[in-house]
């Protein structure tokens, strides 16, 4: 038998028990998720930030189900290494555990992802469990839940330490096979990651978390506009991709471009 480089739900939990920092990010389309998986990104992750960082809204609320599957299908057929998530958008995470499970079902049925992301904690801890005993893997979401933006008044940096552990803890004892931390003080995070036997992903959420996820295209300088203080801007794609542009439009007023080499004789 051939050992499948693919990861898995099961291989990604061990990770944890190996000791091994997990090293995720999101992507939205078939080219950003090649480069992802090529770079050897544990997993990847199809965000409802992609109604920011895609369709350029203000917060995550507009993305929908048939546009998160529709990206989600891209992303994981240019994965062959990472484990794929797809996000559950808002408000999924209210509705009744039938529903919940036909619109995870669709996204594992529909694009081959392997796992979806839920927000929430201990208050869904019956929708893990319900996904859960169907079959579909669940990443939680603990702390800063973007889909509540409207409740917070803004974004804000999570700190009770009780509710932020209660909420994990719930998770992981209802069938969550990793959980995203986000937003929260490193020391908190640090803790929690330290009682649970699942992997933490943290994001704005310090080192101590077994693993990480940045959104893609804050870490290639993709985004323009406002950069939360906790990402750390790997490389200047955007401004690339702009002088590229810039250089094309002058050669090709000046009549530089097309050569005769970009021609056929
Ligand atoms: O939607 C998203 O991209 C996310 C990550 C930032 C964790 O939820």
């Amino acid at each position: 038998m051939t050992s499948d480089p693919r990861m898995t739900v099961p291989k990604f939990l061990r990770l944890k028990q190996q000791r091994k920092k997990i090293a995720m990010v999101t992507a939205y389309d078939f080219p950003h998720a090649k480069l992802a998986d090529a770079a050897g990104v544990d997993g990847i992750l199809v965000g409802d930030s992609l109604a920011m960082v895609v369709q350029g809204h203000e917060n995550t609320l507009a993305a929908r189900l048939d546009q998160i599957i529709y990206h989600a299908e891209m992303v994981a057929r240019a994965a062959k290494q990472a484990l794929v998530v797809a996000d559950l958008p808002f408000p999924i995470n209210q509705c009744e555990p039938s529903r919940v499970i036909d619109e995870a079902g669709r996204v594992l049925k529909e694009t081959r992802c392997q796992a979806v992301k839920l927000e929430g904690g201990a208050k869904q801890a019956p929708l893990i469990e319900a996904l859960v005993t169907a079959g579909i893997p669940v990443m939680a979401h603990v702390g800063l839940r973007p889909q509540t933006v409207h409740m917070m008044g803004g974004y804000r940096v999570q700190r009770d330490e009780d509710q932020l552990l209660t909420d994990a803890r719930a998770a992981q004892d209802h069938g969550a096979f990793s959980i995203v931390i986000e937003c929260v003080p490193t020391e908190v995070a640090t803790s929690i990651s330290r009682q649970l036997m699942i992997p933490t992903i943290g994001i704005g959420a310090g080192p101590g978390c077994d693993g990480q996820v940045l959104v893609l295209h804050d870490l290639i300088g993709m985004t323009s506009g406002y950069t939360p203080s906790f990402v750390k801007q790997f490389a200047d794609v955007g401004n690339a991709i702009q002088q590229a542009i810039r250089d094309y439009c002058e050669e090709v007023r000046e009549g530089a471009f097309p050569a005769d080499e970009h021609g056929f004789s």
